[in-house]
This record gives structure tokens, sequence and C-alpha cells, in this order.
């Protein structure tokens, strides 16, 4: 119940700022309309001034406001709640279909400013949000990627840190962590210890947006190094535990690091891997492995991933945490590149639906890649998305009250493969009724199972209602 009242009050938020003015503009999907809305964006390319300088929340909060209201057709202002201090946890939707989940099209995410003294990322994704809006028009690339992904900003996970933070201050960890004195970064479920950490409303907030949205790819905003750090973040406990610098090899590493590299080589310097400064590590091509750079439980990246089926990266972009703003155009430069062309990589591998033999959309299949013992699982729209390198795959599909399937397929580097996989219901021997009864729905967190693999009883939920909202 309470979960519904307040996927309610986000629903509210979003009908009281632009709803009802967008649900009269046709959309840009329409082809026939896509000339004089074409016409329409570009008159109004003036977007709301954005200086580089930092903005506390309120600036932050007028100009999202300002971006939403002039820019109806690409943009979606929401809120997925509130931080201990109240201040909203903004997320921009840029989209040619803001208010609405494309189906067979994937939704990505940015979030930045989880620890709060980490500010560059909070405005680059103000920049990111300028720049996608105003290229919109005149920038196929750009056009492509709205037109075909719906892209999730969030500027600020961590809004009550970055108000006691200091412009200038590189290392200190004052403004790190939220108003109780948590690390949220250390506050998410954990798959490989228990993580006993009293849970902050700005993290039950992300587990509640990343429950309703299948998000596919994941980008998470840090400063204090130059990297990107892929899962894992924690290892597995065992008598080594103790020993630093062991990777912790998720069963997509090679996708993984694909994805770190797509970052770091379009970084303007993140990938020659020069250490920040001296003592500090320097990582080979830009990129480390989590727990070999160094281990943490309760980490967003790895929750990302287990639980929910959304690959995210920690992008730690800036060797100062909070530098001068009249360094800001420069980091906006050296990232620019780098944030639009790792979002891109959602369109890599494998996408489709699965279906009974109604053509009627089977939720919460699993899938499974052969040899990557973790599930994925489809929408309620029966879609389900596995970014994946070239090569040749074996998948199985299994749904309760269906018979499991396998489908083998090839996925090519210059575009996704498509897999539309039809289920046939299980029939019991005696041709009773078709159906197995159905398990409740899961609940719990995922307990490791080491007879079925240690990543078979992950779960993922959705919710029929929100996502017909969000997608
Ligand atoms: C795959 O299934 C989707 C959803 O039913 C449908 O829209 C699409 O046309 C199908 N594609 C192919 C190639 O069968
Ligand atoms: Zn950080």
């Amino acid at each position: 119940m309470e979960a519904r009242k307040k996927l309610f009050l986000i629903y509210f938020m979003l009908a009281g700022s632009t709803f009802a003015q967008s649900f009269h503009n046709p959309s840009l999907n329409g082809a026939e309309e896509t000339s004089t809305n074409l016409g329409e964006v570009e008159s109004r390319e003036n977007a709301p001034d954005l200086e580089f300088q930092y903005h506390d929340h309120d600036q932050m909060t007028r100009y999202l406001r300002a971006v939403s209201a002039k820019y109806p057709e690409l943009t979606a202002l929401y809120s997925i709640g509130k931080s201990v201090q109240g201040r909203d946890l903004w997320v921009m939707v840029v989209s040619v279909s803001p208010y609405e989940h494309m189906i067979g099209k994937p939704d990505v995410k940015y979030v930045a400013n989880i620890h709060g003294n980490e500010a560059v990322g909070r405005e680059l994704l103000l920049h990111l949000i300028q720049y996608l809006v105003t290229s919109y028009a005149t920038d196929p690339y750009v056009k492509w990627l709205l037109d075909n992904t719906r892209i999730h900003l969030m500027p600020s996970m961590n809004p009550d840190g970055f108000a006691i933070s200091r412009e200038g201050q590189c290392d200190t960890i004052h403004g790190r962590h939220n108003a109780r004195r948590h690390d949220l970064n250390r506050n998410f479920p954990d798959f490989f210890k228990a993580n006993t950490k009293q849970p902050q409303p700005e993290t039950e907030a992300v587990k509640q947006w990343i429950s309703k949205i299948q998000f596919v790819l994941s980008g998470s905003l840090h400063g204090g190094a130059l990297v990107a750090s892929y899962p894992f973040d924690n290892t597995p406990s065992s008598m080594f535990q103790n020993y630093e610098h062991t990777p912790s090899i998720s069963p997509d590493d090679d996708v993984f690091k694909h994805l770190s590299l797509v970052y770091s080589k379009n970084h303007a310097k993140m990938s020659r891997g020069v250490s920040c400064k001296s003592g500090s590590p320097r990582f080979e091509n830009g990129i480390t492995n989590g727990a070999a750079w160094y281990p943490l439980t309760g980490g967003m990246q790895d929750y990302n991933y287990l639980w929910h089926g959304c690959m995210e990266v920690t992008l730690e972009i800036s060797c100062c945490k909070y530098p001068p703003a009249h360094e800001l155009p420069k980091y906006w430069q050296d990232n620019k590149q780098s944030l639009i062309k790792y979002l891109a990589e959602v369109h890599r591998g494998a996408h489709g639906f699965v279906m009974d033999e109604n053509n009627n959309p089977v939720e919460r299949a699993a899938i499974k890649i052969k040899g990557r013992d973790v599930n994925y699982h489809t929408t309620n729209f029966g879609e389900f998305w596995r970014i994946l390198l070239p090569g040749t795959y074996r998948m199985d599909i299994s749904a309760e009250g269906y018979l499991p399937q396998e489908v083998e397929f090839i996925v090519i580097d210059s575009h996704p493969t498509l897999l539309n996989v039809t289920l046939r219901s299980a029939k019991r021997i005696d041709g009773g009724p078709y159906y197995r009864p159905l398990p409740p729905p899961p609940r719990a967190p995922p307990v490791p199972t080491p007879s079925t693999g240690i990543f078979a009883s992950l779960t993922n939920s959705f919710n029929n209602m929100v996502s017909n909202f969000f997608g």
C-alpha cells in the first residue's frame, strides 16, 4: 500500500507539470508530424540559460523546470522521492517519448552526485540535458539516440550532501554522506555480504525507481579519480577476502570491460591511465574491475546488475571532487563524447519479445545466456534486452506455466539482433488445465542458492500501474 501511495504521488507530480500539455502535442513519433515538429523544436533553440557554474538545489530545480516547459515534446521532469532534508530527487527524461516507455526501445540512466561532494557529474548532467534538447533538430546522431532511447538523468542523488559541500575542496569527505551520515554507495542490498546498514530515503527511492522501470544500461558519476570501474565491486567471502587488488569477475566481464572502454576511449584523457597524483593508482586504459581497485559492500552498481539486469558502470570523471567552477567547461568538453557514446551502447546485443501462443506478452520470463549465470527478466510487455559483444550465443527462456525454450543466435557489431520467442504453455499429461498455478511474486531479497548457480535466484519486479506512466 505504502508503495502504491508513493507511486501515485510521483504520477501527480508529472500530471502537475506538463502532462496535460504534452497530451495535446502530437508526438514526434508520428511520421506525418515530424517535419512541422522539427520546425518547432528549431525555433525554440534558445534553451534556458545554463552557465558553467555550480547550481544549488533551487537553481537546479528552476533550470530543470524551465527546460521541461520549453521542450515538452522532448523532456519530462519527475521526482522519485525526497532526501532526508526534503529535497526532491529530480530525474529528467530526454527522449522523443518522454512520458511513455516506447515498447521495444530501451530505457537508460545516469545518476550523479551520490556522493554529495563529488560535484562535476551533477553539472555535466545539466549540460547533457541542454546539449541533447538543443541538438535534436540539427544533429542526426542525437536525433537517432532520442528517437530510439529514453534517457533518464538524475543530476543529484544526494542533494543534502551537496548543500554542505564546498567548491574547491578536492580531497575531503565533507559532504560525501547524506544528512544522516550514511554513504549512499554503501547502502544497497549486497549479493556477496550481508549489508546491515539502515536503508536511507535516497537509496529506497532509487530502489523503487529501478524496480519500476527496466533500465538496461546505467552510469553512476563520481569524482576523485579518473577511471571507469565495472562490476563486481564486492567479492565472495573467502579466507582470502582481505587481500586487496583481486578482481571479482562477473559473468559479463567482457561486456563490462567493453562498456568501460567506450567511456574511457571517448574521453579526452581517461584512457591514458595517468594517476591523479603521486601515490594514487594508475589504471591501464582508464578502466578497472571495482574489487581490483578496492572491494566495497552495498554499492549501487552490483545491485543494478544482479537485482535488475541493468548494466551499471561507476564513472570517476574528475581527480578533484569539487573543482573551481571555471574548470567546468573543460570537464564538459572532456566528457561530452563519452557520455553520449556510452549510452548508445544500449543498442548492442540482442533484444526482443517473449510471447505466448496467442501473442500475449509473457511477463517476468527468465532470460539466461548460456555461460552467463545471471538471470534477466522480461518486462510486462514481454520485452528483454541483453547487451552482448559479437558472437554466437545460446539463450534459455523459461517462465512458470510454459515449456522452457532454448534459442541460438548470432550477435554482430553493426546492429542489434531481434529475437522474438514464442513460449508454449506446459500441458499436463492427462490433458487437464494448461497452466500450473503461479507462485506468489518474489519478495525476499535474493539469496545465493549454490545448487542452481549462484545467480539463479536473483529477482526483479515490475509494477503494472507505474509502468504505464514510466514504462
Ligand atoms: C516481434 O514481436 C513484436 C511484438 O509482438 C512485434 O511488434 C514485431 O513486429 C516482431 N518482430 C518480428 C521480426 O517478428
Ligand atoms: Zn564517489
